[in-house]
């Protein structure tokens, strides 16, 4: 019997009026024992490489300076009154400048971002305007869990996935692009397809060569896509052989008759403000579509949540128009960095293999046994990881351990898998 059905049974059995009433959607959720479960089980865990959010290693926020000055100064009526639908037209702006200033060939197509509630709220508008029941979504294995909760168990869509890595991956090669040709090859009907590099559990950005075959194979695909670069990580490269900027960029220049190139991105991780809320939707359009697609996106933001949280919204917009906001963004980043390169060195003095991984806060160890068998003993040793059985690996963070702490954690992995 699946969770769901489990959950159902006990429902019909305690509550039939609520049973009896559930959508399809309704029927099919539970809440699944995945990351946030699994990181909550490592709460007081000495060391806690679970969650994809920056700390200092102590639980501790390494919030922006701009983002906390913004906070103190919160204005009491940008803050307490409703924010426009769509969200506010000058931190619009200012985010659409954003992700310009990172366009390597200069600005290409690209409507004004409509506000999201993080980036899973654009993600679920996403879902909202392009996911039909049965309809197809391709997406990179491994990826983010989440992706199959909203695309499958609330809007039906069926997903397809290609494996991301070869299985022995080089250095510059690692992309299984022939799985990713191979399932573009085999859509046929008009499909979407998830991006999403830094990649979540892997940690890999691809190199430029990587990249540009990636965007060739999209332009050649035999049906109609929807592009969606999920940019979540996006500027977190630590390798200056992989590729910093979205391919977004390069997606929004094709064919409009056979690709959308859609960017959900926003304050959560970039900014390191992850409690904040703050995600955006944009469309690789101009002219015409984009007021269409616009206007579809703000209608799907107002029938789900409405607007988006009016303080979370003066915080970033007045930390956007820091002039030091880029130093300090910087700052945290090089940070991680350290801790990135701390994990390469440790992993490799303790001879343990990873997957390849430069950019992002994860990593992945294969485990040929039992990944969730050793998630719960490393627990009793005070050391939370995430287990992702299906890939039969670890999956670290270290955007949540200090540097001090990664000799440990390497050193408590080590002991059952040297
Ligand atoms: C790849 C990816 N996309 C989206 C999200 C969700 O971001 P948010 O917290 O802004 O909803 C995460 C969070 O872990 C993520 O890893």
């Amino acid at each position: 019997m699946s969770r769901a059905d489990d959950l159902n049974a006990t429902l019909r059995r305690v509550h039939p009026a609520a049973a009896l009433n559930l959508s399809t959607a309704g029927e099919g959720l539970f809440y699944p024992q995945g990351i946030p479960t699994q990181s909550a089980e490592a709460r007081g865990c000495a060391i806690d490489a679970t969650i994809g959010q920056v700390t200092d290693g102590h639980g501790h926020a390494l919030a922006l300076p701009a983002i906390a000055e913004a906070i103190a100064a919160l204005d009491f009526d940008q803050a307490t009154l409703y924010a426009p639908q769509g969200g506010r037209p000058d931190l619009r702006q200012a985010w659409r400048a954003h992700i310009q200033a990172d366009a390597p060939a200069g600005p290409g197509p690209l409507t004004l971002p409509v506000a999201t509630s993080g980036l899973t709220h654009g993600l679920c508008l996403v879902a909202t305007l392009f996911a039909r029941p049965g309809g197809t979504l391709l997406l990179p294995d491994p990826c983010w869990g989440n992706y199959v909760a909203t695309f499958q168990r609330v809007f039906g869509a069926r997903p397809r996935t290609w494996r991301l890595l070869r299985e022995r991956p080089e250095p510059g090669q690692a992309l299984d692009l022939d799985a990713f040709r191979a399932a573009l090859a085999a859509l046929t009907e008009p499909s979407t397809l998830l991006l999403n590099f830094p990649s979540n559990p892997l940690g890999y950005s691809p190199t430029p060569d990587e990249a540009a075959a990636v965007v060739q194979a999209v332009d050649g695909s035999p049906v109609p896509l929807v592009v969606v670069c999920d940019d979540a990580y996006q500027g977190m490269v630590w390798e200056p052989s992989a590729r910093r900027t979205s391919l977004f960029h390069d997606l929004s220049r094709l064919d409009p008759a056979r690709v959308l190139a859609v960017k959900v991105d926003g304050a959560t991780k970039e900014l390191f403000y992850f409690g904040g809320r703050v995600g955006f939707i944009s469309f690789g359009a101009e002219g015409e579509a984009a007021v269409v697609l616009e206007d579809k996106a703000r209608a799907a933001a107002r029938a789900t949540i409405s607007s988006v949280s009016a303080t979370s919204q003066a915080v970033l917009a007045r930390a956007l128009a820091s002039p030091d906001l880029a130093a300090q963004q910087q700052a945290v980043r090089e940070r991680l960095a350290g801790r990135y390169r701390a994990l390469k060195d440790e992993l490799h003095r303790a001879g343990l293999p990873s997957l390849p991984f430069n950019s992002g806060m994860f990593a992945m160890v294969p485990v040929p046994g039992d990944p969730e068998g050793l998630r719960k003993q490393l627990l009793t040793e005070g050391v939370g990881v995430v287990s992702l059985p299906e890939s039969r690996a670890l999956r670290l963070s270290y955007g949540s351990v200090s540097r001090a702490e990664i000799p440990g954690l390497v050193r408590a992995i080590a002991r059952h898998l040297g």
